[in-house]
């Protein structure tokens, strides 16, 4: 059999999306995985909690350090504190020689200085996001879908995984899944039947991504 594909993990919260990762590794759904590290830009992070238990080495990646550099919001890419913290980021993940890098519930916009390294060192990194392609971009796609649906503007929304490219959410699909919003009575609900989509439909994106990389 061949050597098992390397995993590295980036994550800013709960992390139920990691544990389905975890769950499903070393099964049919995601054959021949090993995780090489969890990393988070949180320290409290409970997804670092959940690495722990699985016996997966875990890293902390601060902003605070960083703070001192000038912040540029109207132009990420440029901003020097965004450019340190995304070199030493991709350092610190190409150091484990990850073949996969998956981006479960991280919330930090990414900028050449850490996509460069990575392609050059060709390995893909795929994210996981709560909308359909080309739908809803940004971090609060889920209540913005729950509030066009209250104005009858709406009535379905979905999830879906894919390539990280600069351009936020906005990277080749991978997979995607439909979420219908009827018969969600709050936003709890629609969150809850958005991340049991998520859960599955991040394990087959990281299977195929990886057969890609067998063929
Ligand atoms: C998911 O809804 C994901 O789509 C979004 O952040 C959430 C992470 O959830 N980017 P969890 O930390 O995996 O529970």
């Amino acid at each position: 059999m061949s050597p098992p594909k390397k995993i590295t993990v980036v994550v800013s919260g709960s992390g139920s999306n990691l544990q389905a990762l975890i769950d499903a590794a070393n099964t049919s759904r995601l054959p021949n995985v090993q995780f090489v590290r969890v990393l988070s830009d949180r320290k409290d992070a409970f997804g670092l909690q959940r690495a722990g238990k699985a016996d997966i080495q875990t890293k902390v990646h601060s902003i605070v350090p960083y703070k001192h550099l000038p912040d540029t919001l109207e132009d990420v890419a440029s901003s020097p504190r965004r450019k340190a913290y995304d070199a030493d980021l991709a350092k610190m993940i190409l150091q484990d020689q990850p073949d996969i890098v998956i981006f479960a519930g991280f919330m930090r916009i990414v900028t050449p200085s850490f996509l460069a390294p990575l392609a050059k060192a060709g390995v893909p990194i795929i994210n996981l996001h709560p909308s359909l392609h080309g739908d809803l971009v940004g971090a609060h796609c889920i209540e913005d879908a729950w509030e066009e649906f209250r104005q009858g503007r709406r009535e379905k929304t979905g999830v879906m995984v894919h390539y990280v490219i600069e351009e936020v959410d906005l990277g080749e699909p991978i997979l995607q899944r439909e979420v219908l919003i009827e018969g969600c009575g709050s936003l709890d609900e629609l969150k809850q039947k958005i991340h049991a989509t998520e859960h599955p439909t991040l394990v087959e994106a990281t299977r195929l991504v990886l057969e890609r990389q067998c063929t």
